[in-house]
């Protein structure tokens, strides 16, 4: 559909491949009232004009920019200078200009020579689309559709202007994204640039060897799609290089730097090496692309959205395996990175948090195969292995990530700084920060005691005594963390048992952590040593099933091979005591955790109050638990749960929301929430607000509702419970997902 104008005139000065698409997409869309073309060779200008490139031609680029609101040069980066010369005493005051070069470094430089300064409406623009063909008979009007086009306005600019250049390129369907022209320059010359320079010079080496025809004759497919860019416009490249010289030659120095690693890794045969360098670039380009289809740990507002559609009734019957255990998955690789030695994980947890671990670790060069079906292999570094990473670490939407990496970075000779989404960046970071400050370490925090968080490396840290003000697994795990590198004792008092993951796992690889009441203790200086773990399945992600089945009448399910450790059973306790029919069956210890297979049935549920003590046991559970509150007879009541306000929502707030988004009132307090069971479950739209246990809380919701159920902002299931779509519909439950971008 076309859309309404937003340029009155645009002028396009350079009709190839780029300057002629834009002028086609220009005017399929409707974007424009003329669009006006010229090109250094009047007989392109002419084919552009007879094959409804453009509207008018000109034969100068002085002429073409004459009264026109938008000029747009996609000449050959070199030949901007001139073009701009040329068409500075024709230009009018209001018009937009821009640009379509791969450099914009030299832009700016030639925009600066021509104008004296950098105007408020000259915005620098590359579209990151095109083909190995050139010229306008390669044009298509939809080259730009779905690609990204970066802009790198001046700080001064009309924002009119750049509102009115964005809303051209979103009109010919692509993403706009705004930066610096030296980040923009850097950015390219490692993503573009490089690889170009790297698939010339390549193909250049093969082609004068002696048996070239040879060569390239039996070249397969590997070669084919490696070099695919030769083909490309030497000129244009000829251009590329010359104008983002300096970026350019970083790369190209940091690149030969590791080619030369690798020869000299081959010639001593360091298979070690060999294989750290390409499981690390295997596993980088997995993370790059799932980052690029949306899909993994990457900030929610970059991911694809997905809603669930629930319909009313289904059922909850079977015999299914949930997935790994989280925190457990998390300590594995944390663990087994630190250790001497090597270890296998099974049962391993293919989430975007535990993927985000492990992505840190090989950032800091530890070598980690897999993850495949569960499976990984780590090759421990010692507990003082770790290299510095690059870049800042990412945890995605991690609360236990940052936390834990917070302990056992602090006492590292690097600095680190870690980030995450936009969830996890509003997560209160004190709670370690402030303790990991009086063991020694430099910790600065963003505003408010948010992440980021920035470590310093180097610091001496000293064991010490904390009484933990909250009951929280992850602080203590933190500074057991920070315990391994300190001097003397580190021992931390809980006010309430909490998972002990970190304790057994710290056992288990021969690190002795002792139990005095409710302490916790260990001292620094000793040493991991790898072995094997078998991660059992997630009892978090069991409790959705848990419930499932306690509320759809007729409902008998089994889950197998689940994690029952005592400091997370809270859910079993309190189900139990709401009338819920679960059985512990097949019960064995494996790895120092024990583990039982679970048979639900369904029974009628009654409200209750819910025991303090059971809070930290449970803590991960409430959301699931309140939608079983909502279908027993009888009121529930929670008090002492204030945590749940700083999880990955505030999900006291955000249940409340979404069950009177389905018709149940209930009454929120500051450490809880009161919920009147017995209330009819509507149909509704419901938003999870990202928060993946919400999400999955009112899929089982749909069970007892009446109408169907919308629960929309649904991409971070995917980061604890990968397939929880496919094994509800195995259950019975009716979900349906959609996801567009
Ligand atoms: C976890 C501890 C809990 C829990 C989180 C996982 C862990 O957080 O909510 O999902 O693995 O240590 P707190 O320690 O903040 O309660």
């Amino acid at each position: 559909m076309p859309n309404r104008p937003v340029f009155r005139r645009v002028a396009i000065v350079g009709l190839g491949l780029i300057g002629g698409s834009l002028a086609l997409a220009i005017r399929e869309h409707g974007l424009a009232g003329t669009v006006v073309g010229t090109d250094r060779r009047d007989d392109e200008t002419l084919w552009a004009r007879d094959h409804g490139v453009i509207d008018e031609m000109a034969f100068s680029a002085a002429d073409a920019v004459k009264e026109a609101d938008l000029v747009v040069v996609a000449v050959p980066v070199r030949a901007t200078r001139d073009v701009l010369e040329a068409v500075r005493p024709a230009l009018s005051d209001h018009a937009v200009l821009t640009d379509v070069g791969s450099t914009k470094g030299s832009f700016i430089q030639a925009v600066q020579a021509v104008f004296g300064e950098w105007p408020e409406r000259v915005i620098p623009g590359h579209p990151i689309a095109g083909s190995e063909k050139s010229g306008i008979r390669a044009a298509h009007g939809d080259l730009f559709d779905r690609h990204k086009i970066i802009l790198t306005p001046p700080d001064s600019v009309a924002p009119e202007a750049l509102d009115q250049l964005t809303r051209l390129w979103e009109g010919c369907g692509a993403r706009v994204l705004t930066m610096s022209v030296d980040r923009h320059d850097e950015v390219l010359a490692a993503t573009s640039h490089l690889p170009h320079l790297i698939a010339f010079s390549l193909v250049d080496t093969l082609a004068g060897e002696d048996d070239n025809l040879d060569i390239f004759r039996y070249a397969a497919g590997g070669f084919r799609d490696f070099t695919r860019i030769a083909a490309s416009d030497p000129i244009m490249w000829h251009d590329i290089f010359l104008s983002n010289r300096e970026a350019v030659l970083n790369m190209i120095d940091h690149f030969t730097a590791d080619l030369g690693q690798l020869r000299q890794a081959i010639e001593s045969q360091d298979g070690e090496r060999l294989l750290q360098v390409f499981s690390r670039a295997r596993a980088a380009r997995e993370h790059f692309s799932k980052m690029l289809s949306g899909q993994a740990y990457v900030n929610t507002e970059q991911q694809n959205q997905v809603t669930f559609r629930l319909q009313p009734g289904g059922a909850a019957q079977g015999d299914i395996r949930v997935p790994g255990d989280k925190s457990m998955s998390h300590r594995s690789i944390m663990l087994g990175a630190l250790a001497e030695g090597t270890t296998e994980v099974t049962g391993f947890l293919e989430g975007e948090d535990s993927l985000a671990t492990l992505q840190a670790f090989r950032d800091m060069g530890v070598t980690i195969e897999g993850p495949d079906q569960g499976f990984v292999r780590i090759h421990g570094v010692g507990l003082h292995g770790l290299q510095p990473p690059h870049g800042p670490l990412y945890l995605g939407n991690s609360g236990t990530a940052m936390r834990l990496f917070a302990g056992l970075l602090a006492g590292q000779r690097f600095d680190t700084e870690l980030t995450g989404d936009a969830s996890l960046s509003r997560r209160p970071m004190n709670r370690v920060a402030d303790p990991l400050r009086q063991m020694g370490a430099v910790i600065e925090t963003g505003e408010g005691g948010k992440p980021p968080l920035r470590l310093r490396g180097g610091q001496t840290l000293t064991g010490f005594h904390y009484d933990m003000p909250v009951a929280s697994a992850q602080v203590k795990s933190c500074l057991l963390l920070a315990g391994l590198y300190a001097n003397g004792d580190t021992s931390v008092a809980e006010p309430a048992p909490t998972r002990d993951h970190t304790e057994r796992m710290l056992n288990g690889f021969g690190y002795p952590v002792t139990r005095d009441g409710n302490t916790a203790r260990l001292s620094g200086g000793g040493r991991l040593t790898g072995g094997p773990i078998d991660v059992p399945s997630d009892i978090s992600s069991a409790a959705f099933f848990l419930v499932a089945a306690s509320v759809a009448p007729g409902a008998d399910l089994r889950l197998q091979h689940v994690g029952i450790n005592p400091t997370r059973t809270g859910v079993i306790t309190i189900l139990r005591e709401m009338g819920a029919d679960i059985t512990l069956e097949n019960e064995r210890e494996i790895g120092g955790e024990p583990v039982a297979d679970l048979r639900v049935r369904y029974a009628p549920l009654r409200g209750i109050r819910i025991p303090e003590d059971q809070v930290p046991l449970a803590i991960d559970e409430f959301p699931v638990l309140f939608i079983a509150a909502a279908c027993a007879e009888g009121t529930t009541l929670l008090t002492g749960a204030e945590e749940l306000r700083v999880k990955e929502s505030d999900r006291i707030q955000v249940m409340a929301d979404g069950l009177a988004a389905i018709g149940v009132d209930s009454t929120v307090t500051d450490d809880g929430i009161e919920i009147p069971g017995g209330q009819a479950l509507r149909g509704g739209t419901v938003d999870s607000h990202g928060d993946h246990r919400v999400a999955m809380a009112f899929a089982v919701a749909s069970l007892r509702a009446e109408g169907e159920i919308t629960i929309t902002d649904c991409a971070n299931v995917a980061t604890s419970f990968p397939g929880f779509d496919r094994l509800a519909q195995e259950v019975g439950i009716r979900l349906t997902v959609e996801a567009c971008e």
